[in-house]
């Protein structure tokens, strides 16, 4: 059965449009452990936006389910990844200007940082994982840096539509089965959503989701009425 993680960084962005203390990520990470998450998901940012570096310690400590940490090749964070010691380490590239993570990571390209990066997580016994585009020449990268997982980007195929998005389910379809072949097991993330995400848990060996800004989008809606309901009663009383 497919796993799922919850990415729950935007909890996080709501927090710092305030820079005050609500809502919490921490409880948000305990919530979708209760609701039967398979993992918690969150992104230390270099810029910060959302999470802080004592999110990531925090949520550590409050969740008995996997931690899957996202970051940048980047010494800093690396430091703080071996510190906290998350269940895996997922790579991602980052650029300080971008809404979101744009397509995947260059471990072909950039071979070297991303080797070195993963062998210093990896010699502190921390899974690693590389987001990367289902790409033939990316997947072995990631095979011959030793990395445990891969994580397809599924950002393309989520903003596209009909036959472009049909060439991108099959590309990723591809990118599975030959991740698989060499042994490394295959995750998926980036736009999934309630009505895109059905078509990809079909695509063969798929381990694990991450998915965040849907669930969080969602969230709000769901919870929306009981807010309101609940501060009538104050203002009312
Ligand atoms: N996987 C990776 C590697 C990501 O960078 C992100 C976004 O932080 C996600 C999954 C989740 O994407 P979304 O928020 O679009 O569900």
């Amino acid at each position: 059965m497919i796993k799922l993680g919850v990415n729950i960084d935007h909890v996080a962005t709501l927090r710092q449009a305030r820079m005050n203390i609500e809502p919490e990520p921490v409880t948000a990470a305990r919530i979708a452990e209760k609701a039967g998450a398979d993992g918690i998901t969150i992104h230390l940012r270099e810029d910060r936006r959302h999470i802080q570096d004592k999110d990531v310690y925090d949520i550590k400590k409050a969740v008995s389910i996997p931690l899957n940490l996202e970051m940048a090749c980047s010494d800093d964070i690396i430091n703080i990844a071996i510190d906290v010691h998350p269940n895996t380490c997922t790579i991602v590239p980052e650029k300080r200007q971008e809404i979101t993570t744009e397509g995947g990571l260059d471990a072909a390209g950039q071979y070297h940082l991303v080797a070195d990066t993963v062998a210093k997580l990896q010699e502190k016994g921390i899974k690693v994982s590389l987001f990367i585009e289902p790409d033939k020449m990316q997947i072995e990268a990631a095979k011959k840096i030793g990395a445990e997982y891969i994580e397809i980007h599924t950002g393309l195929y989520a903003n596209t539509e009909s036959e472009a998005q049909k060439r991108e389910l099959n590309r990723i379809k591809e990118a599975a089965v030959y991740a698989h072949s060499l042994g490394l097991i295959v995750n998926a993330g980036h736009g999934l959503n309630y009505t895109n995400t059905q078509s990809i848990a079909a695509v063969p060996y798929m381990h694990e989701f991450n998915i965040g800004h849907s669930i969080i989008s969602r969230a709000v809606f769901t919870g929306l009425e009981e807010a309101v309901k609940e501060m009538i009663k104050i203002v009312k009383k």
